[in-house]
């Protein structure tokens, strides 16, 4: 996905009219197995709270993942208000709803570049003001879901898409480049000791110097003694990406020797322009789906944190809200098994 691109689904709520949806999922007939009892690590999926009184996204849910990943409601976004307060009603919900169904609970994301509350914008420009208020938020969110979230993305993306080096950001810029991420680090754990904490990062699979600069970071701060306990790869994808991308990243990613989370995987079928050939483009979609789990299912037991799709069905991803004909996931608008489901699923029984 190109920046623009990606800024433009980041930011849009807008739906696009419907076109060619159909034409591009691809329901498989029958009842299928639960994906999650397919597989032997955690499978997970995102959702936003209102998703819960949505009693097919619940019953998908419940059947198929064993994890979940708030979609939005757990970042700055939602639960820091302008005034400064929290809000977490729609976290709780969440929350509560993975423990009720027996589902682990996956944190995400404490600090994000892409995310920069008017509460922190508005502090003075004293640097300790400004940490106090970074170590509280941090302190609260993750002290709350103690014990309930098994782990967290405390810095999402903080590389720069060409690889040149570290985004810069609110956080960056008032606590220091490798200090802000560090201190996030240090003080999630102390607010909660047993949870796995992340970074997290995109286009690793197709930006060799991204990559490269991710694993930069993650020396620089395993060599400082930082409480990095986990690598996190999105894995938002495009069907044209090349075979074999996904699982030399996954390889690359696994010699620090700590657990891995697919963490967002979604294979676009526009994102890449307008594919000739749709036949060929949901086959590929399939195909990178399968790369991503038989790499992740050949990695040490240890290594193997949880794998994520960003979404259930087709209709709920943050694609489709971009442009109504991408249909990303596993699952179709109906809740139906799709082609990309049964690929994914025959990687796991290999
Ligand atoms: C996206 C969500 O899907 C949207 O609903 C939200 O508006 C913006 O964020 N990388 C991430 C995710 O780490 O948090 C992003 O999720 C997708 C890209």
């Amino acid at each position: 996905m190109t920046w623009t691109t990606r800024r433009a689904v980041l930011g849009s709520a807008l739906a696009l009219a419907a076109c060619g949806k159909q034409a591009n999922s691809q329901p498989i007939p029958g009842p299928v197995p639960p994906l999650k009892s397919l597989a032997p690590f955690p499978m997970g999926t995102c959702l936003q709270a209102r998703f819960l009184d949505d009693p097919t996204w619940t019953t998908l849910a419940a059947d198929h993942f064993s994890q979940l990943t708030a979609e939005w409601e757990m970042k700055m976004e939602y639960i820091a208000k302008p005034d400064g307060g929290f809000q977490f009603d729609r976290a709780d919900r969440i929350a509560d709803f993975a423990g009720r169904n027996g589902m682990r609970l996956f944190g995400h994301a404490l600090v994000w570049y892409a995310n920069e509350p008017d509460a922190f914008k508005n502090l003075d420009e004293t640097r300790q003001a400004f940490g106090r208020a970074y170590d509280n938020y941090i302190t609260a969110v993750v002290g709350r879901y103690r014990g309930r979230a098994s782990g967290w993305d405390v810095v999402n993306e903080p590389i720069l898409d060409d690889g040149s080096g570290l985004r810069q950001s609110l956080w960056s810029r008032r606590l220091g480049e490798i200090d802000h991420i560090r201190r996030a680090l240090d003080t999630a754990r102390a607010a909660d000791p047993d949870a796995v904490l992340f970074i997290n990062d995109y286009n690793l699979e197709s930006r060799p110097a991204k990559l490269a600069a991710y694993q930069r970071l993650i020396e620089k701060l395993l060599a400082a003694g930082a409480p990095l306990g986990g690598i996190g790869c999105q894995t938002h994808t495009e069907s044209e990406l090349p075979p074999g991308s996904i699982a030399r990243t996954l390889t690359d990613l696994a010699r620090f020797g700590l657990p891995l989370h697919v963490s967002e995987m979604d294979v676009s079928l526009v994102q890449g322009g307008p594919f000739a050939n749709k036949d060929l483009a949901r086959q590929r979609q399939g195909e990178l789906y399968a790369e991503a789990a038989a790499a992740f299912a050949a990695l040490p037991a240890a290594q193997q944190f949880a794998f994520t799709v960003w979404g259930v069905r087709d209709g709920d991803s943050w694609l489709a809200r971009e442009n109504r004909a991408d249909a990303p996931l596993l699952f179709d608008d109906a809740g139906r098994a799709k082609a990309s489901f049964s690929a994914l699923a025959a990687a796991l029984r290999r």
